[in-house]
C-alpha cells in the first residue's frame, strides 16, 4: 500500500461525508440468510478501468483494507476490466464460479452489467453497485451525488468566465455513454450552463479515453476556431488532460478555463500551474468504506442501516449512500485535498511546480 493510502486510512476524511439526516431503512435481506452472522466468505471486487488513477491508487486498496478490518477471515477477489464490458462479464462469471457470496461491482457498461447482477442473484449472490449504478436487482448502491458533480463543474466554469461569457463558446467533453454517471455529470453541468453560455460543441467520449478527448478537442478547435473557444467543460481529469494537450498544441493561453473531476495528483499540479481551472474532489475513503460495510452486512445476513437515499436503476429503488462532491480551485487546494490528507504539499509541489506552488501559497 502506498504512502498516500496508508495516511488516508489512518486519518480518515474530514470532508464530504455529508449524509442526509434520515435513514430510509430500505435494506435487503442478506445473501447468506439470517443464521450466518459473523461468518466469513469470498467477496469479489470488480472495477472498470485503470486509465483513471483513482481505481488502483485509492478505491481498490481502501476497499480491501476496510473489508479485511470488518471481516478478517474473508477472502477478497479483485479484477479490473480495463474498460472492456465483455472482460468484466468474464471476470464476474469467474468469481461466481469461485464461490463469491457478494460482488462489489463498478460497471464498465451499466446496462450490460445487468446480466452480471441477474446471474449473481440467481445464484444467491448479493450485489453492491459501486460508484456507477448497474441495472438489475442490485442490493445497495454507494456513490456521489453525480448530478451535483456536474452542477459544481458547470457553476465553477461560469464563475471563471465571469463577464466574458458572451465573448465566445465553450466545448463540452463528456464521459462515456455506457456510464450512467457520465449522463448525470452532463445533465448537471447543462442545467447551469445552458442559457448562460453558448455550447459550441459537445462530445460523449467513448471509454472516458484521454486520447479520444484530445481528438475531440482538436475537432472542436478546427470547427470553432481557436479564438472563439473561451472555456472547456471536461468531465474528469483524464479527459481534461486530453483537452489541455490539444489546446497546448494549438497555442492556447493558460487562462482558458478547463474543468475536471477526481482531484488526481496531475490535475492538482495543473491547477497550481494554471493549466486547468478546477477539479472535483470526491473523498474516496467514505465511498470505499460504505461499500465494504454494505458487502460484509450482506455476507453476514445483517441489515445495512446507513443508507440515506434511494436511487432507481430501472429495476428497483436501490437503498443508497450518496456523498457530497467538493469543487477545488487554486484558492482552496490547502483547505480541501491537503487538509483531508488526499495529497500532501510535498506530493503536489515537486521541483517542477516549486515556483507555481510558492505563488499559490502552498509553500
Ligand atoms: C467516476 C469518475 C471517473 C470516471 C472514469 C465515473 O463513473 O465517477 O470518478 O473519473 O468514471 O472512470
Amino acid at each position: 500500500m502506498n504512502k498516500v493510502v496508508r495516511r488516508l486510512v489512518l486519518t480518515g476524511t474530514a470532508l464530504a461525508l455529508t449524509l442526509g439526516a434520515s435513514a430510509c431503512g430500505g435494506g435487503e435481506q442478506g445473501a447468506a440468510g439470517g443464521g450466518d452472522e459473523g461468518q466469513a466468505g469470498k467477496i469479489g471486487i470488480l472495477l472498470p478501468e485503470s486509465k483513471t488513477a483513482r481505481y488502483e491508487a485509492f478505491d481498490r486498496p481502501l476497499m480491501e483494507k476496510k473489508l479485511k478490518q470488518l471481516c478478517p477471515q474473508c477472502e477478497i477477489l479483485y479484477q479490473n476490466a480495463d474498460q472492456d464490458a465483455a472482460k468484466q462479464q468474464q471476470q464476474a462469471e469467474s468469481m461466481l464460479t469461485q464461490g463469491v457470496k457478494v460482488l462489489i461491482l463498478d460497471a464498465v457498461d451499466a446496462k450490460a452489467a445487468g446480466g452480471i447482477v441477474t446471474s449473481a442473484k440467481q445464484q444467491g449472490v448479493a450485489v453492491v453497485a459501486y460508484d456507477r449504478l448497474a441495472t438489475g436487482p442490485v442490493d445497495y448502491y454507494v456513490s456521489f451525488d453525480n448530478h451535483k458533480v456536474g452542477q459544481v463543474q458547470g457553476q465553477t466554469l461560469l464563475e471563471a468566465l465571469g463577464d466574458d461569457r458572451a465573448s465566445g463558446q465553450i466545448v463540452m467533453i463528456n464521459g462515456a455513454p455506457t456510464d450512467p454517471n457520465a449522463a448525470e455529470f452532463k445533465a448537471g453541468a447543462e442545467s447551469v450552463l445552458k442559457g448562460e453560455v453558448e455550447i459550441g460543441r459537445s462530445y460523449d467520449t467513448p471509454d472516458w479515453s484521454p486520447d479520444k478527448a484530445q481528438q475531440e478537442m482538436e475537432q472542436a478547435i478546427t470547427a470553432l476556431g481557436k479564438d472563439n473557444i473561451i472555456g472547456v467543460y471536461a468531465a474528469n481529469d483524464g479527459t481534461a488532460s486530453g483537452a489541455i494537450a490539444a489546446m497546448k498544441a494549438a497555442g492556447f493561453a493558460n487562462n482558458v478555463p478547463v474543468t475536471g473531476q477526481d482531484a488526481e495528483l496531475a490535475a492538482i499540479q495543473r491547477i497550481v500551474a494554471d493549466e486547468q481551472y478546477m477539479t472535483v474532489y470526491k473523498a474516496i475513503k467514505p465511498e470505499a468504506d460504505a461499500a465494504a460495510e454494505m458487502a460484509v452486512a450482506l455476507l453476514q445476513g445483517k441489515k445495512y442501516d446507513k443508507a440515506t437515499a434511494t436511487k432507481n436503476n430501472g429495476s428497483k429503488d436501490v437503498p443508497s449512500v450518496l456523498l457530497e462532491p467538493v469543487a477545488v480551485t487554486k484558492d482552496n487546494i490547502k483547505e480541501t485535498v491537503v487538509a483531508d490528507g488526499f495529497w500532501s504539499v510535498d506530493e503536489i509541489c515537486t521541483a517542477r511546480y516549486a515556483d507555481a506552488c510558492a505563488k499559490a501559497g502552498l509553500r
